[in-house]
């Protein structure tokens, strides 16, 4: 059974998710369906990642109230009028009638921040989405958004992962009621080969992804791995069972490098000042 993390909304997130991002076609419809078969109950993905109809596919069997899905909003359906149809087209590609949480995907300066939560606060009220949230966003946009009061931020998706250790963001985050998940928690598997991520599973006799999913789950954040082989599935899922020492914690967060994996060419503009 994997735990769930309260949302300010009430709703329980799974800590564990499937990350979809890169999956397509048959490939994805199988991973999810390997997925949901080992016990995972919750999946991430996004209108820009192409592959609502594949997911939709693998939930045909699933039963919908136990499975959590998040999906993203695309920066260029920002504007208010488009919110809404964007999020249908999203339910019917699917083929659900409300998603768990809808996130703006990436932070957008070309559209007024509260037009867009305005927008998505009313898909909550007509029952197409249970939780609104952000992604990419730093302390200054989640600053902006919350004065705004347009919609209730439940969770803020970012790179996270003991390379890039966003510790101000996440304490602001807490402070804030706002959950935090961890995407690219493995680096993109850059992580996994650091030295001492490494000595610790060796030590803790676990793979170098536990390490760093444990260390992410320990400081109370929800991760998403994209895994599409069922080895790696299981792997990610087998993580709570065990705890790294205070010491390890210790050692992983002295590690952090700042180092971005995911930087597309738009994110430096519209992250504007830390
Ligand atoms: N909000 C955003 O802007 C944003 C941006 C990026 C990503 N995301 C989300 O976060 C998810 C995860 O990020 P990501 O896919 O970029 O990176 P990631 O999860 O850090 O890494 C995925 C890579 O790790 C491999 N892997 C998985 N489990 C492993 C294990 N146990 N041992 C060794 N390698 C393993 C996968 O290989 P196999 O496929 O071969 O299993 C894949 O190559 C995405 O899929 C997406 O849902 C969101």
């Amino acid at each position: 059974m994997i735990p769930a993390e309260t949302l300010n909304t009430g709703q329980k997130m799974p800590v564990l998710g499937l990350g979809t991002w890169l999956l397509s076609g048959q490939k994805c419809t199988q991973a999810v369906s390997q997925a949901l078969e080992l016990g995972y109950t919750h999946i991430d993905t996004a209108q820009a990642y192409g592959n609502h109809r594949e997911i939709a596919c693998a939930l045909e069997n699933a039963d919908r109230k136990k499975i959590f899905i998040t999906s993203k909003i695309w920066m260029t359906d920002f504007k208010a009028d488009v919110v809404g149809p964007a999020c249908n087209q999203i339910l019917k590609d699917l083929g659900t009638d409300y998603l768990d949480l809808l996130l703006m995907h990436w932070p957008n300066k070309k559209v007024p921040m509260h037009k867009t939560l305005g927008a998505m606060n009313e898909l909550a009220k007509q029952g197409k989405t249970r939780a609104a949230g952000v992604s990419n966003f730093t302390i200054a946009h989640l600053r902006e958004a919350l004065d705004s009061k347009a919609a209730k931020i439940s969770v803020n998706q970012v790179e996270f992962h003991p390379l890039l250790y966003q510790r101000e963001l996440l304490e602001f985050c807490k402070g804030k009621g706002i959950s935090v998940t961890a995407y690219c928690p493995l680096g993109r598997q850059g992580d996994l080969r650091h030295r001492t991520i490494n000595a610790i599973a060796e030590k803790n006799e676990r793979t170098a992804a536990q390490v760093c999913l444990r260390w992410l789950v320990q400081k109370g954040l929800v991760v998403i791995p994209k895994a599409s082989s069922e080895p790696h599935l299981k792997e990610n899922m087998q993580i709570f069972d065990w705890e790294l020492s205070e010491e390890d914690i210790e050692a992983i967060d002295s590690i952090n490098r700042n180092k971005r994996v995911c930087n597309p060419p738009f994110a430096e503009f519209n992250r504007g000042s830390e």
